[in-house]
C-alpha cells in the first residue's frame, strides 16, 4: 500500500499549504483511523481513514479537470496580469501543481484538461501516442476538396516544418472539422494559412475518444473519472 507523510497527504488532498497543514495537524485538527494525530511527519497509508477539520478524505493521487476554455483566458498555471484557466478551477477541485495539458491559443475555445499528473499530460500531448485532437474551425473563405487532399498528404508549414497527415472534413462552405495528433505552435492557423485561408473561430471539441459535453458551459469545469481519462487513449 502506498504511504506518504501525514502533512503531505493533508496538504495535497485538502489544498492547504504544507506549512498550514503542519500547524493545523499540531493543533489536533486531523485524525487518523478515528484518533487525533499530531505528529505531521508520520508515514501513513494513503487508504487510511483520515479527516481534516471534520471532513473525511477521499484520497486521489491525481485530479483531472475538464474545462470548456473561454476566449481571452491563457492556457497557463498562473500569470501576473492575465486570467488563466487554472484561475477558473473552482475551490473544491483546486490543488497545488495544476497545469493545463498542452496549450490552446488565447482566442481558442473548448476542450482543455487541467491536471497534476505530469505523466498523463506527456502521453496525451506526445505525437508518439497518436492521440487525435479534433477542432471545429470557421474560416474566412471557401473550403475545397484540394485542401482536404493537402491536409491528408501532410501540410508543410511556411517555415518548412512538415506536419503529419491530418483529417479535414468540410462541414459547410467555410466550416471544417480538423483532426491532428500533434500540437505545433498555432498549428491549425498555420496549416490553413498554407492553403490561403484565415481562421475566424477555433474550438476544440474532443481529444481522443473523449468529447466536450454539450452541457458544459464556457468557463465551467468538470472532474473527470478514470474511465473518461482512459477513453482519451482510444482514438476516434
Ligand atoms: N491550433 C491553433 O492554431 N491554435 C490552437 O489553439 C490550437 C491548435
Amino acid at each position: 500500500m502506498k504511504q506518504e507523510r501525514f502533512d503531505k497527504i493533508i496538504s495535497t488532498q485538502f489544498n492547504v499549504s504544507r506549512r498550514d497543514a503542519r500547524i493545523a495537524i499540531r493543533r489536533g485538527k486531523a485524525t487518523l483511523n478515528g484518533k487525533v494525530l499530531r505528529d505531521f511527519g508520520t508515514l501513513v497509508d494513503v487508504d487510511s481513514e483520515i479527516t481534516f477539520n471534520g471532513q473525511a478524505l477521499n484520497y486521489k493521487q491525481y485530479i483531472y479537470i475538464l474545462i470548456n476554455k473561454p476566449k481571452g483566458v491563457l492556457s497557463a498555471s498562473s500569470d501576473k496580469k492575465k486570467q488563466t484557466v487554472v484561475d477558473l478551477v473552482p475551490e473544491n477541485l483546486r490543488r497545488n501543481g495544476l497545469s493545463p495539458v498542452g496549450r490552446l491559443d488565447k482566442d481558442t475555445t473548448g476542450f482543455l484538461i487541467i491536471t497534476d499528473d505530469g505523466e498523463f499530460a506527456h502521453k496525451a500531448i506526445s505525437p508518439k501516442y497518436e492521440v487525435y485532437k479534433s477542432y471545429i474551425v470557421t474560416l474566412d473563405g471557401k473550403l475545397t476538396d484540394d485542401m482536404v487532399k493537402a491536409f491528408a498528404d501532410g501540410i508543410v508549414l511556411a517555415d518548412g516544418t512538415p506536419c503529419r497527415k491530418a483529417e479535414l472534413s468540410i462541414l459547410s462552405e467555410n466550416i471544417a472539422r480538423v483532426k491532428i495528433c500533434e500540437g505545433k505552435y498555432h498549428q491549425i492557423k498555420r496549416m490553413f494559412g498554407v492553403v490561403g485561408l484565415g481562421v475566424n473561430e477555433l474550438k476544440r471539441e474532443a481529444v481522443g475518444g473523449l468529447s466536450l459535453p454539450e452541457d458544459l458551459e464556457e468557463g465551467a469545469c468538470k472532474e473527470l473519472s478514470m474511465e473518461e481519462i482512459q477513453s482519451i487513449f482510444t482514438n476516434c
